[in-house]
């Protein structure tokens, strides 16, 4: 580690000899998040009481062209592309780094990927907690815990010596079997936003950068360094792009990472329309946007577009990127925004004045909350009889079957990985299961019972132990990752085949679904009960476990739909690349200009439940929908059509045990808008023990009652007659009421 030699005679200076020039010469650099003693320390920029703009101003005024262009590229990645790293030594072991300004007092960015928890934590022989799937956490509906799972990965990013993180994915579930659905928050714009704004919000407030991706339409693995998503802009605005407009103006997250996909004709990291008018425009977004690992593909068109920082290294941001300036293709205004917008992302996250310092994580905090947020993320499918929650009292044998329930639960691939306590560092697409097993777990809760386990991959074996035990429990997984879309809907390894036969064995069979997204259940009327446990994170098992014994009773509620088959989805097959077609490494070696094939984004604005409602599809499974083991009812539904309408219901628990609901509030638009049939425009999480009934009151915001008019451009209000919808699923909304809203009520500019 390299510190400034005379830091005493440093002191002695001035500040204006501090920060010359000169001694940009000697860019000595520490690899934690700052210097333990800051050599800037009383620079007038450390002053906190200046806003994160001035601060950055001040520092880019000292700035030499070298070390501007040092903050507009990463250093490389171990491994990546073959390529060797400069200054390897200053990496902190994470997916990327960006060089500071020693002399100025500005930190090495280390930056690492953090989906659902800290990646690469095996690798510097350190721990990190997975927090259940992204999407897991989406069916909580919670924004409470949205934030406790942001604090809990910004707090292990901080204490692991990383002062950015790479999470934040909230692209909307357009196509169920893309690969990295479980690090997306759901198919509704105004949950995902709302769930990835709560979740950063919290996590920088650990101080540590936050970041929002992959911006934009990023909705497929299948070429996805080629594709160009084609959509109208109108429906670009009401559905993937709300989800990130609410998250940034919920979160304010630093950083903003743009997509390897094309849209309409550009690649996302040099976009103009999606970066500059929109992003840096319309929202006013004060960040830096980075590439994603690869998808920068020019110095001079992305630097216009809007693309502050080049990730991994330095292609087109780095010896190009001052060619640009000085032959004035890139004017040096361009150069200092960008900067200016890293500088102040560091200041606003408070990595400046609150250094990432290596510490224990506290795991037991940790687990808690992981366990915590996985108990309000399982969703209730089913629960025929009331099967659930099982009585220990009078189950004398369970048999646990299948998805290696002796050891642990599984999770999600790719950059999100997680490693579990005591691995080596695992593989890019390798199937992790953490501990502890569901047998543990259930054991311990069953008081007594006879517990057996049998893998599984004998149906019929597994059968015959269904047959001799009070119930089957039948755990089943659908892996998936990062560079690589599901083949089909379709549990994987013959599971479909194995539930068939155990619940053939025995009807009092539970089937626990650990599955990145949606699955097909061609067994679902054999089956007995249906819970739906996502990637369930460091401590899923007992989360489960709780569940099936009652002593947490499920309030989660799906953020996706469950089709009925596969052909009822906008787009039942994921397109493919043409044969031929170049891969990541291909395309950035020949730096191809524009991306080669196209999917049409044909359902545009109706996602999810607005498609099936729009096309009069059933569903298994709509979005919104989870039991509990209560019931609610729903009454005296009051709407104030004010600038901000307020919606007035009461809910009442009709069953014997105390539980929560989260209560769902639609809205259809007048049909001048041409909308799909409803939208949700918001919830409220109820708690209710038996018997009890509240009041609940929920402002909607003018923006999710709008539409977007690619003339003005801008959202505004549709003027005439809404319906207000409410109850527990967007099938299930026993109250309406219809009021007028006016467009005098409606100049939202959409913020
Ligand atoms: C992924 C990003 C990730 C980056 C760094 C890329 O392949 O798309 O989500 O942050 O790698 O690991």
């Amino acid at each position: 580690m390299h510190k400034l030699p005379c830091l005493k005679l440093l002191s002695i200076f001035a500040i204006s000899a501090l920060i010359s020039p000169a001694f940009a010469q000697h860019r000595h650099h520490n690899n934690s998040g700052t210097s333990a003693s800051n050599p800037a320390a009383s620079a007038p920029w450390m002053n906190t009481t200046l806003s994160p703009d001035r601060r950055a101003d001040m520092v880019l005024q000292q700035m030499t062209l070298e070390e501007k262009i040092d903050l507009l590229h990463g250093q490389g990645m171990p491994g990546w592309a073959g390529k060797p790293m400069p200054n390897a030594n200053l990496s902190n072991g994470g997916a990327g780094f960006v060089l500071g300004v020693p002399r100025l007092g500005i930190p090495v960015i280390q930056m690492d990927d953090a989906a659902y928890g800290v990646r690469f934590s095996a690798r510097n022989g350190r721990y990190s907690t997975a927090m259940p799937s992204n999407l897991g956490s989406a069916a909580s509906w919670d924004p409470q815990a949205a934030c406790e799972y942001g604090g809990v990965i910004g707090r292990e990013l901080h204490a692991q010596g990383y002062n950015m993180s790479l999470g934040g994915g909230v692209d909307l579930v357009r196509q169920l079997r893309g690969g990295r659905t479980f690090e997306y928050m759901g198919e509704d714009p105004i949950l995902a936003g709302t769930m990835v704004g709560n979740r950063i919000r919290c996590e920088q407030a650990a101080h540590v950068i936050a970041d929002i991706k992959h911006y934009a339409m990023n909705d497929q693995e299948s070429g996805r360094n080629q594709y160009d998503a084609i959509i109208g802009k109108r429906a670009m605005q009401e559905s993937d792009l709300l989800g990130f407009q609410i998250g940034i103006s919920i979160g304010h997250p630093g950083a903003v990472m743009c997509a390897y996909n094309g849209v309409n004709g550009d690649y996302s990291c040099e976009n103009k329309y999606i970066l500059t008018d929109v992003l840096k425009g319309e929202w006013k977004f004060p960040g830096f946007v980075l590439s994603d690992w690869g998808g920068t593909h020019s110095t001079v068109k992305a630097s216009a577009a809007g693309l502050d920082n080049e990730e991994p290294l330095d292609t087109y941001y780095g010896s190009k990127m001052k060619e640009a300036v000085q032959s004035g293709a890139v004017p040096m205004s361009q150069v200092d925004d960008h900067v200016h917008r890293i500088l102040r992302s560091e200041f606003a996250a408070g990595i400046i004045d609150n250094p990432a310092q290596k510490s224990v994580v506290e795991v037991e905090r940790d687990l808690k909350i992981a366990l915590h947020v996985e108990e309000h993320s399982i969703v209730l499918l089913k629960n025929a009889h009331n099967l659930l929650p099982l009585d220990p009292a009078k189950i004398h044998s369970i048999a646990i079957i299948g998805s290696h329930a002796d050891v642990g639960m599984i999770s999600g691939g790719g950059s999100a990985q997680v490693d579990p306590p005591g691995s080596t560092n695992s593989a890019w697409q390798s199937h992790v299961w953490f501990p502890p097993s569901p047998l543990k777990a259930v054991t311990a809760l069953a008081s007594g019972a006879t517990v057996k386990f049998d893998s599984g991959s004998d149906p019929a074996a597994a059968a015959t132990l269904a047959g001799q035990s009070d119930v089957a429990i039948v755990f089943v997984n659908q892996w998936s990752s990062e560079g690589m879309d599901l083949p089909n809907l379709s549990l994987p390894d013959n599971q479909d085949a194995l539930i068939d036969q155990v619940a053939a064995a025995n009807p009092r069979t539970i089937v626990v679904l650990e599955t990145s997204t949606a699955v097909l259940m061609p067994w679902i009327e054999k089956v007995g009960a249906v819970v739906e446990a996502w990637y369930a994170g460091s401590d899923g098992a007992p989360a489960v476990a709780n569940v099936l014994f009652g002593d947490v009773n499920p309030s989660g509620k799906l953020p996706i739909t469950f089709p009925l088959t596969e052909a009822d989805q906008p787009s039942p097959q994921i397109v493919a690349p043409p044969p031929g077609a170049q891969g990541r490494a291909a395309v950035m070696r020949t730096g191809v200009a524009k991306p080669t094939f196209t999917v049409h984004y044909t359902e545009g604005l109706k996602v999810g439940y607005k498609w099936y409602e729009s096309e009069n599809k059933p569903v298994l499974f709509p979005f919104g929908f989870g039991l509990s083991y209560t019931t609610f009812s729903y009454s005296g539904l009051q709407v104030e059509p004010d600038a901000t309408p307020t919606v007035t219901f009461t809910v009442k628990n009709t069953g014997d045990r105390a539980g929560e609901e989260i209560a769902e509030v639609y809205a259809g638009l007048p049909a001048s808008a041409n909308e799909p049939p409803k939208r949700l425009v918001g919830w409220s999480k109820v708690q209710l023990n038996a018997g009890e009934s509240k009041q609940v009151r929920i402002a909607i915001p003018q923006l999710y009652l709008s539409i977007y008019d690619e003339q003005q451009p801008g959202w505004k209000l549709a003027p005439g007659s809404y319906s207000f919808m409410v109850g527990g699923s967007s099938e299930s909304l026993p109250l309406v009421q219809k009021v007028n809203l006016s467009a005098a009520i409606g100049t939202s500019s959409g913020q």
